[in-house]
């Protein structure tokens, strides 16, 4: 029994040297290796299981050296169990290396929209004036877009606002003035805010036209509020947007919710006023509509045009955009051909 013992135990010891630890199954080799020899019909179990028939002095002595053998065995898998899981580690280190002298990837980076910068830069113009910017839905209620600027059914300014309806009671907004009424009924004078965003006509796609496009709103009230600020306003603007010689002009002009109302021109920069193509040979090209807030309108959101009054004015943006990156097509701006859109 003492020879089977120190056999099993060489046995194990030769078989646990050869095992491979590089190769892929050499967790599952030690594991048969731990059952084949410390299992419950393991070969040294079973040689435990014949010590009845020894005699009673022999039994503890190969009882003794029975156990000497399981713990032999056991420390060597222990420790081979210890290297196999270095060497996973080791391997596993290898494989994520990485390469830092391998060429890149290099990703396509985006870049903002011109509408979205120019939007952007009129936006940081008027926080630098003190005003707050505020935004509201493109489908809107006919009430906010036509009816509380004084434009009721079956007007006939309605006309040149065409627009896709919803319902007979919700629109496309065919402009951001509807952000005036807005803003007049949830706060209270003074306001001072600007409402960029979408807007929808139904015009046919041309060079000038489109759709959808956008504009920027401006509104301003409160006590004692004059054409003078708004005209000093705009000028600022102009300038901001087009350098320090720019200069504006005021032409009489109709808006059912201004009185009185101006279309506002900004000298040609391309002719500095002599007339050139861009301005058709006018000198003057118009940039916006704006007036002094209706006192009707003042008074459909419960302000009362005795104490307060205000102006508004409305830019298109495109327009702005194309003159400012001598674009002549305005339908470039929305096919998103990256190609056009690099180039801003
Ligand atoms: N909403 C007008 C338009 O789209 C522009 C405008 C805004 C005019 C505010 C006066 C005051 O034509």
């Amino acid at each position: 029994m003492k020879e089977m013992l120190s056999k099993i135990k060489e046995a194990a010891l030769a078989e646990i040297a050869q095992i491979n630890f590089d190769a892929a199954d050499a967790k599952v080799v030690l594991e048969n290796l731990r059952v084949k020899y410390l299992g419950k019909k393991g070969e040294l179990t079973s040689v435990l299981r014949g010590m009845g028939q020894l005699s009673a002095e022999e039994r503890p002595q190969i009882g003794q050296i029975a156990n000497e053998v399981r713990e032999f065995i056991e420390a060597k898998l222990e420790n081979a169990k210890k290297v196999l899981l270095q060497k996973e580690m080791e391997n596993q280190l290898k494989k994520e290396v990485i390469d830092v002298t391998m060429p890149g990837k290099r990703s396509f980076a985006g870049k903002m929209h011109p509408l979205t910068q120019v939007l952007d830069e009129l936006e940081d113009i008027f926080i630098g004036l003190g005003f707050e910017i505020a935004e509201g839905p493109e489908v809107e209620l006919d009430y906010y877009n036509f009816e509380a600027l004084n434009i009721p059914k079956d007007h006939p300014a309605r006309d040149t606002q065409d627009t896709f309806y919803i319902s007979d009671n919700i629109v496309l907004r065919t402009q951001t003035s509807p952000m005036q009424i807005r803003v007049m009924e949830t706060k209270k004078p003074p306001i001072r805010i600007i409402a960029p965003g979408r807007v929808y006509r139904s015009d046919t796609v041309d060079a000038t036209h489109s759709p959808v496009f956008h504009q920027i709103e401006g509104l301003v009230v409160d006590k004692g509020v004059t054409m003078a600020d708004l005209k000093g306003t705009l000028e600022l603007f102009a300038k901001k947007l087009y350098g320090d010689d720019a200069k504006i002009r005021f032409r009489p002009h109709h808006f059912q919710f201004t009185e009185p109302s101006a279309e506002v021109d900004i000298c040609c920069f391309a002719c500095g006023g002599s007339g050139c193509s861009l301005c058709k040979g006018e000198g003057w090209i118009e940039i916006l509509g704006a007036g002094m807030v209706h006192p009707k309108v003042l008074a459909n959101c419960g302000i009362d045009p005795e104490e307060y009054s205000g102006f508004a004015f409305g830019a298109g943006i495109e327009r702005i955009v194309m003159r400012r990156f001598g674009i002549s097509d305005l339908r470039m701006f929305f096919e998103n051909d990256v190609r056009f859109l690099k180039q801003f």
